[in-house]
This record gives structure tokens, sequence and C-alpha cells, in this order.
């Protein structure tokens, strides 16, 4: 495995994420912006899949070349602001399935309470990444991979885009097997279990539900 977190601190995301963060940002423009990081992030929690090859001609010739080997991907959002990631992976992997996880958080205790799951059939035979924008204490992306490893995939990634440092322990503590990608690491959670600086609540900002 690489090392068990990876920053994506690519310029392209680093530009987008600013905007996202940046209070004035409408609902709009802020799931656009999700949307976009997800799919920049898709391309190097995919960087790893394995290729094969194949030959196929081209106008002028025939040529060996690369086509990503019988492997299966399952995204799985964890609801409801990993929604907003959706669309983005799938435009880079158009192919895959995708499972659900409705968890939130209890506000008093910051416990996550699972209320939905519905995941492919056929999970035990698929590479899952899990997404969710926000990991604070990382109790929804542990309860959340709890719940698919019961299912038995092949593999599995956690794809975030801002984490607290408090979630990152929590979650590479309950899961050293999972390798996660996130685009920021952030200072710290407040009392209330936000995440400083943050973006503020990623599901209200992306549903309008403020
Ligand atoms: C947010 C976020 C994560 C969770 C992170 O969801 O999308 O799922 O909080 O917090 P944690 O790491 O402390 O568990 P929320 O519970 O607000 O639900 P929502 O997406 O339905 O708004
Ligand atoms: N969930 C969010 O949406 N934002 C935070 O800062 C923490 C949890």
């Amino acid at each position: 495995m690489d090392k068990p977190v990876f920053v994506m601190d690519h310029p392209l995301i680093q530009h987008k994420l600013t905007f996202l963060r940046d209070k004035n940002t409408g609902s709009k423009e802020f799931r656009a912006l999700v949307s976009e990081i997800a799919m920049l992030m898709c391309y190097e929690a995919t960087r790893n899949l394995p290729l094969e090859e194949a030959t196929i001609e081209t106008p002028i010739c025939a040529a060996k070349t690369k086509v990503i080997a019988g492997r299966k991907l399952a995204f799985v959002p964890i609801l409801r602001a990993g929604l907003g990631m959706v669309d983005g992976v799938l435009e880079m992997v158009p192919a895959a399935k995708v499972g659900h996880i409705g968890l939130y958080r209890d506000h008093k205790t910051l416990q996550p309470v699972e209320y939905y799951s519905k995941l492919p059939l056929d999970i035990n035979e698929r590479d899952v990444i899990v997404l969710d924008p926000m990991l604070a204490t990382g109790g929804s992306a542990v309860d959340a991979i709890s719940i698919i490893k019961r299912s038995s995939p092949k593999s599995i990634k956690f794809m975030c885009i801002i984490a607290a440092p408090e979630g990152l322990e929590a979650l590479t503590k309950a899961h050293p097997d999972v390798q996660v990608y996130c685009a920021a690491v952030d200072d710290h959670l407040n009392e209330f279990g936000y995440i400083v600086p943050g973006l503020g609540d990623a599901g209200d900002r992306i549903f309008g539900t403020l």
C-alpha cells in the first residue's frame, strides 16, 4: 500500500478548494466545485488500476496498446454530502457501480446514526472508493467502512476533500488497510465538531438547506 494518507496538493485542486471554502460561494457553484474536485481526485485515486495489453487497428497500422484490466470499481457515497462527489467520479469511470450508505451525525453526541445501506450485489468482486467531502471526528467514515467490509469487497479506499487531524487518526487506526485521499488536512475541530477552517456544513451547502 502507498502511504495511508495521500494529500492531493495539485494546483487545480487547491485553487478550486479556495472557492469551495469561501462562505460567499452559493449552492450552484459549490455543487459544481465539489464535483470537479472529486473528478480530479479520482484521477489520482485510480492511478494503480492494473492495465492489460490490447491490440487495435489505428488508421495507419495494427498497434499493441493498453486497456484497464477487467477490474471492477464501485463508488459508495456517504449520504448526503457524498452524493455531491458522484457525478465527478462517474465522469472518469462511467462503468463503475454506485452503492449508498446513509449516516448522519447526531448533533449532540456527534455519533453517526445509520439509516440506509444499499450496495451492489457483486461488491465482493469490486474495489470500492468511499466518498464523503468531510472527515471530521471520523465516526461516519469508520462506521461506513465497517458496514462495507461486511460485504467483503476486494479493497477499500476513502476519498474526502477536507480532513481534520482527529478524523485521520481515528480512521487510520480503525481501518489501517484503507488508503485515504484528501485535498487538505485542516487545523482542528471546534467544540461543535466542525472542521476549522473547513467549509461549514457540506451537506447543507450542497443541497441549500442552510
Ligand atoms: C457530515 C459529512 C460526514 C460527517 C463527517 O455529514 O458529510 O458524513 O458529517 O463527520 P464525522 O467525521 O464527525 O462523522 P452529516 O452528518 O452532517 O450529514 P449530511 O451529509 O446528511 O448533512
Ligand atoms: N461535517 C461537515 O459537513 N462539516 C464539518 O466541518 C464537519 C462535519
